[in-house]
This record gives C-alpha cells, structure tokens and sequence, in this order.
C-alpha cells in the first residue's frame, strides 16, 4: 500500500514529457493474439493495467517481453494454447475484455468470465456481443461466463446503437479474418479507434475509415509482424494542463499532438488557459485560467469523460459557477466527497455537479476512488493550502506512468511513501 503526500499551493515550471496512450496500448496488446509472429510495441507506457493485460496473455500462452529501461513490449501469440484464461486476472481489469474479439477471430471459439460492475457504473458488454453475433458468432451467457463460438466468421453491416470505444475495437478486430466486408456504423471516433487501426493495418489489415462513423473492415486470411509505437496519452496531457490551471503556472508539454486535444482545449481556453503549439511540444499558460465553464461530456470529439473529474478540481477554484453533465458513465462523480473535504463547493443532482469557484481548497486525507477521480485529488493536492495525503494511489498507477516523479520534476513538493 502506497500514499502520495503533496505540499501544495506551488507554482509548476519546466516541461513535462507524455507517455503513450494507455487506451491505445491495451487494444494493440490484444491484437498481437491475431498475429502468429512476434510483434513489438515501443514507447510502451509502464502502467499497471498494461502488466495486467500482458499477464491476461501470458496466461493464454503468449510469450510476452516486457523491457521497463526502453519501454518496449514484445509479444509472440504462435503458441496459444489456453482458451479460457484465469477469472481473477480477467476480473482485475474490464479492458481484458478486448481479447475476446481477436481470440475468436483466430481461434474460432472462447470463453471468458463476465466483467464484473466497476466503480464509475455498471459497464455492459451487450454490444460487444451483439457485433460478434452478427459477425456469425454463436454467444452464449451462463454462470458467469461468455462463450462465444464462431469458425466461419462472415462480413456484414452492423449498426452500434452507441459509439462504445471498447465494442468498436472488439468488433474490428474480430471481423479482420472475416470473409468479406463488415461494415460498422456509430462507431467510435477516437484517436485510439485509428490507433488500433493503423496497428492492424500495419500487420496487413485492410481497415479504412477509422475516426469516423462508419469503419469498413475487408477479411484477410492472415496478418504478419509489426514494430509500432502507439500515439501519446490524450488524457495524461490534459491532466497535466489542469495541473497548469489551478496552480497558475506556465510549462511545456513534449510529444503531444493539438489535434487530439482539440476538444479538451477548447474548454481549458474557455477557462482562459493560453495555449501555444508548436509541432509537437505545447506551452501551457495557466495564469489567467479563472473562468467558471459548462461541460458535458460525450464521445469523441466530444468532451472526453476521462477529462471530467480533473475538469472538476480546476473549477472549484474558478471565479464562478460551472455545471458538468456526465452523460457516458453513470457514477462518475465518485471525486466529489473528497473534493467536499478539502474546502470545495460542488453540489450533485443525478448526472449534474453544480460547482461554485472557492477561493482556496486545504489539504487532508482523501481517498483515490477510481482513476480519474484519483487524478482529481492530484490536481486539487498540488493547488490547495497545506498538506494533501492521498490514498489507495493504485486506482492512480493504473494510468499515470510516474506521476510523481514527472510532478517533481516540474516543481511540485510530492513525493510517495509505502505504509
Ligand atoms: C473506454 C476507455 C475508458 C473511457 C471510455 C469512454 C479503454 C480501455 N477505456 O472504455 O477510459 O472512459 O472508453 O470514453 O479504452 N456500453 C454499453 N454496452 C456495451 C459497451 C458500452 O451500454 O456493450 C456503455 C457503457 O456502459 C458506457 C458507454 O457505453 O456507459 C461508453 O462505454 P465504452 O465507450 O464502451 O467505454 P469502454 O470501451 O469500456
């Protein structure tokens, strides 16, 4: 068990460099089962959700490298010999549900336990299935288990009924060895949708569409190796620009790209941040980032629901009134007792928070529920007055690859003790 402490109220200065996308590695993780050759990944973030899907493959047999010093991940599926991989590893992690799609594209059938309900909502995985059934998949639900069962996997059109990131990467990855062509539609519009994509393609996929609305997967009958370097972490950088906004500094951030975070900053620019771009480093300005705004979050490029609790700390102690509308998850408010505690003014009704700008937050003991919420406290740690201590830090590890260390280095007063 770990805390991290911060003595906040600091000025941050410096450059911050990013880490690829944990949302991004984990997809192109389990589409190295497609692949019966060995696949690198580099600039891979070390986080603990990455080990555990790497885990969930070793598991299943792969032979999985990880090398912490280069941060690369190196990952050979030939010998896949499991086809039910152990409940405890699954259950760690809802992402490990993205090996159901390239496990029966490959293999022709599988079987993996439920997830579980997790602490920002219930997150059902009916549209996974429903992609993998019309793709000629028999799925079957029983005592806790999916089974899925499909040998001739065929093309066909298949309409989300919500752009889920997850069901969009499952389905495109399942239809690769499909014969003929699946179309999905309300798909998923990320960037770490035209990730995976380009991950694909790269192996010989023949993917086009990715980013937008409708993704045309053409079957192919096998896929090759590839070395691919994921994009960078979309929702570390804007963590790190509300760090910049409630403690009114100006920073540098490395190896970002403007384009993703378009809609990210487009708020913090609403708030009055000032933001230079310049290929792909970014200098944040955090001085003047005052201003109370409204959010509601949505699928991409809509405001991103992984933004939302780190949004929330900056506007506490903005001048005025901001309302945030969750509308993708529906327990996503999980920071805001912990908020409460350090001084904040924020009210809930349903999927609304209502908070009113204090003019300073003090620093106690809270709790890091989930882990954008933990990052909240983070935020507001580095910002209020006196001593922060923050607990259960490894909802944070799950996606933040040495966040105290790149805090440090940018002039915070944090440091992380084992209790
Ligand atoms: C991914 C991200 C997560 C992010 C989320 C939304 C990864 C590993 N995780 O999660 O960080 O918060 O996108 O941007 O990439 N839903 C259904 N049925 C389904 C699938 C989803 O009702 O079959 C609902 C969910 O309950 C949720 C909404 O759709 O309310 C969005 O979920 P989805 O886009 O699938 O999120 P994930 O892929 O789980």
């Amino acid at each position: 068990m770990e805390k991290i402490i911060i003595n906040g109220d600091t000025t941050l200065k410096g450059e911050v460099a990013i880490s690829s996308a944990k949302n991004s590695v984990l997809p192109i993780i389990a589409a190295c089962i497609l692949c019966a050759e060995e696949c690198v990944i580099e600039g891979a973030p070390m986080l603990e959700d990455v080990f555990v899907i790497c885990s969930v493959l070793q598991d299943l047999g792969c032979i999985v490298e990880i090398n912490n010093v280069n941060n690369t991940i190196s990952i050979n599926s030939k010998n896949i010999i499991n086809k039910e991989p152990n409940i405890e590893l699954v259950r760690k992690m809802r992402a490990s549900f993205l090996i159901m799609g390239p496990m029966l594209a490959r293999f022709g059938s599988f079987k993996l336990s439920m997830p579980g309900g997790c602490n920002i909502g219930n997150r059902p995985i009916d549209l996974h299935l429903k992609g993998l059934k019309a793709l000629g998949a028999k799925v079957d639900t029983e005592h806790g288990f999916v089974l899925v069962e499909g040998n001739k996997l065929t093309g066909c059109k298949i309409n989300l009924d919500f752009p889920s990131v997850g069901a969009t990467e499952n389905i495109m990855m399942a239809a690769v060895f499909a014969e003929g062509t699946t179309i999905i539609q309300n798909a998923a519009e990320e960037p770490e949708i035209i990730d995976l994509a380009n991950f694909l393609s790269s192996m010989g996929a023949k993917i086009f569409g990715a980013g937008t609305g409708s993704i045309t997967i053409h079957g192919v009958t096998t896929l090759h190796k590839s070395v691919y370097k994921p994009i960078f972490d979309r929702i570390e950088a804007g963590t790190y620009m509300a760090c910049a906004g409630i403690t009114k500094s100006k920073f540098k951030l490395i190896g970002v790209n403007e384009e993703h975070l378009r809609p990210i900053i487009s708020k913090l620019t609403e708030c009055g941040m000032i933001i230079e771009s310049n290929g792909e480093e970014m200098i944040v300005d955090g001085r003047e980032c005052y201003k109370p705004v409204d959010i509601k979050t949505l699928p991409y490029p809509g405001f991103p629901t992984d933004m939302q609790a780190q949004m929330m700390s900056l506007l506490s102690m903005s001048h005025g009134t901001s309302v945030i509308t969750e509308t993708v998850f529906e327990n996503r408010f999980m920071q805001v007792p912990e908020l409460t505690r350090m001084g904040a003014n924020i009210k809930i009704d349903g999927r609304v928070a209502i908070i009113d700008g204090v003019k300073k937050l003090t620093g106690c003991e809270v709790k890091a529920t989930d882990l954008r919420a933990g990052a909240a406290l983070v935020i507001a740690g580095l910002a209020a007055t006196g001593i922060t201590t923050i607990n259960d830090v490894y909802h944070i590890d799950r996606g933040y690859m040495n966040i105290e260390k790149k805090l440090k280095a940018l002039g915070a007063d944090i440091k992380r003790i084992k209790i």
